[in-house]
């Protein structure tokens, strides 16, 4: 799914750049999701040390969010306006959620859904590549570091309860290192 289908010859850097936008557009509204998410996830928590990690969580997701929008403007483009609808909706039902349903899948989703922003803004990466705007690059890898640290927390917090007997913890991520590593051997 990586940077190597995307550096081929057949993705120009006209298609590269559409492609760019319309993932960046997904992130931004996802980012909107997620803030809206982790506001009611780190309230719902009775654990001080869980409820500061998880606003830090919901700030770093704001600030992606202004940077991903950042972007965008950068391109010449915008928020897409039904994806921003969608995912607001789906953060603003996630969030007060999470004062409904028992400690476990507030966590276990948030850690799900981690796992895979991490792979979205390496892509998001190889395109800025692909589509000669190496400016985003180092933005956007730095993104997918915080994804992985944001995964990591919530697999740690998830490790040993008896729920994973139902529903099992994803497969792990690779090193971190390796997001950086992977960009440089298909650049
Ligand atoms: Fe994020
Ligand atoms: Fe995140």
């Amino acid at each position: 799914m990586l940077a190597g289908g995307l550096h081929s010859a057949l993705v120009t850097p006209d298609d590269a750049r559409r492609r760019l936008i319309r993932q960046l557009q997904g992130a931004f509204s996802g980012e909107r999701a997620a803030g809206l998410a982790y506001a009611g996830h780190w309230r719902a928590s009775n654990d001080a040390g869980e409820r500061s990690r998880i606003r830090e969580i919901e700030a770093e997701e704001w600030q992606h969010r202004e940077q991903v929008g950042a972007m965008l403007k950068a391109l010449g483009a915008g928020p897409a306006r039904w994806r921003e609808w969608v995912f607001t909706a789906i953060g603003a039902t996630l969030g007060p959620l999470c004062h409904l349903t028992p400690w476990f899948f507030p966590m276990w989703g948030a850690g799900r859904l981690e796992r895979g922003n991490v792979g979205e803004y390496e892509v998001a990466a190889a395109l800025a590549q692909q589509a000669g705007h190496s400016e985003f690059v180092e933005g956007l890898l730095e993104m997918a570091e915080v994804e992985w640290e944001h995964e990591r927390y919530f697999r740690e917090c998830l490790a040993g309860h008896p729920l994973l007997m139902l529903f099992p913890l994803w497969p792990p991520l690779p090193d971190k290192a390796r997001i950086r590593a992977r960009h440089r051997a298909a650049a």
